[in-house]
């Protein structure tokens, strides 16, 4: 992308995270990052997209604040990140929802750990699980849920604790074509409705085209931004449309021939 390109899409939406020249070498010596930046604008979409083993995850639990980077700071809204914070959730499948706790304690966790009382914890908890579509299992525990319900909790208890920030790892991953394309239009609905910043981790081009705002292109370990997508595919139709138009796929192709050069 031309320089120019590039301060036109700054101009547009101000940085929600920045990331500067941040660098991790896991011990043992492993070096996942090297010195990457990049920004993810306010109120979007920006997928990440690259080889496996690149440093994705590495780069969304440093700005979780989940694992200390090496070197370099993450800021989110302006502030550095120092461990976790209420701004940001970490959405995944299975991550850290309590066994024993059924569902709506699970989404009115976060609320549980600020104080907030009983009665309105979950009057916030109810409204989240009906909005991912889970209304009517408030009672059922993690283990009577398939995957994708599982990820659905864990996207609202995002939610409930009104996070700006949501970093979300191959969230999508575990379901099968078909789920998964709901779940895609499920989220598109939550962007469109929620002002939230999304930060969103896929192994699929097809769907870093569909979902995204943008998209991070990363190179091989330890990575770096190879490139910056802008999809431009015209939402809000029919989705087999989009999946036919040439506008789509020609952005699946151009993206597809610049991660195909980190293939071994
Ligand atoms: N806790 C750790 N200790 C040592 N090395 C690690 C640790 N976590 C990850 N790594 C290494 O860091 C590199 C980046 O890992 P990371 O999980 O961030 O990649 P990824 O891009 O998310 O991969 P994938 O697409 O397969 O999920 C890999 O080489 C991995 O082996
Ligand atoms: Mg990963």
């Amino acid at each position: 992308m031309s320089p120019a390109a590039a301060r036109k899409i700054e101009a547009r939406h101000r940085p929600m995270v920045e990331v500067r020249h941040l660098s991790k070498i896991y011990a043992g010596g492993v070096e996942a990052l090297n010195a990457i930046s990049v920004d993810f604008p306010e109120g979007q979409l920006t997928s990440l997209l690259g080889p496996s083993g690149c440093g994705k995850t590495t780069l969304l639990k440093i700005i979780a604040g989940l694992i200390p980077a090496t070197s370099g700071e993450v800021m989110v809204d302006g502030r550095p990140v120092t461990g976790p914070g209420p701004e940001r959730a970490f959405v995944f499948q299975d991550f850290a929802l309590m066994p024993w706790a059924n569902v709506l304690r699970n989404v009115a966790f976060g609320l549980e750990l600020k104080g907030v009382a009983q009665s309105e914890r979950e009057a916030v908890a109810e409204k989240h699980i009906a909005s991912v579509g889970l209304g009517g299992f408030e009672h059922a525990f993690p283990h009577e849920l398939s995957g994708g319900m599982r990820q659905r909790v864990g996207l609202a208890r995002a939610l409930a604790v009104n996070a700006k920030v949501l970093l979300m790892d191959e969230p999508f991953s575990a379901v099968d074509e078909q789920t998964r394309r709901k779940f895609q239009e499920d989220l598109l609905e939550l962007i469109a409705r929620e002002h939230k910043t999304f930060l969103f981790v896929t192994h699929s081009i097809e769907e870093a085209v569909y979902v995204s705002d943008r998209i991070v292109i990363l190179s091989k370990r330890p990575s770096q931004v190879s490139a910056i997508v802008e999809p431009e595919i015209g939402r809000g139709r029919d989705p087999d449309q989009i999946r036919r138009d040439s506008a789509y796929l020609d952005t699946v192709e151009t993206i597809w021939q610049s991660l195909k050069r980190y293939l071994d």
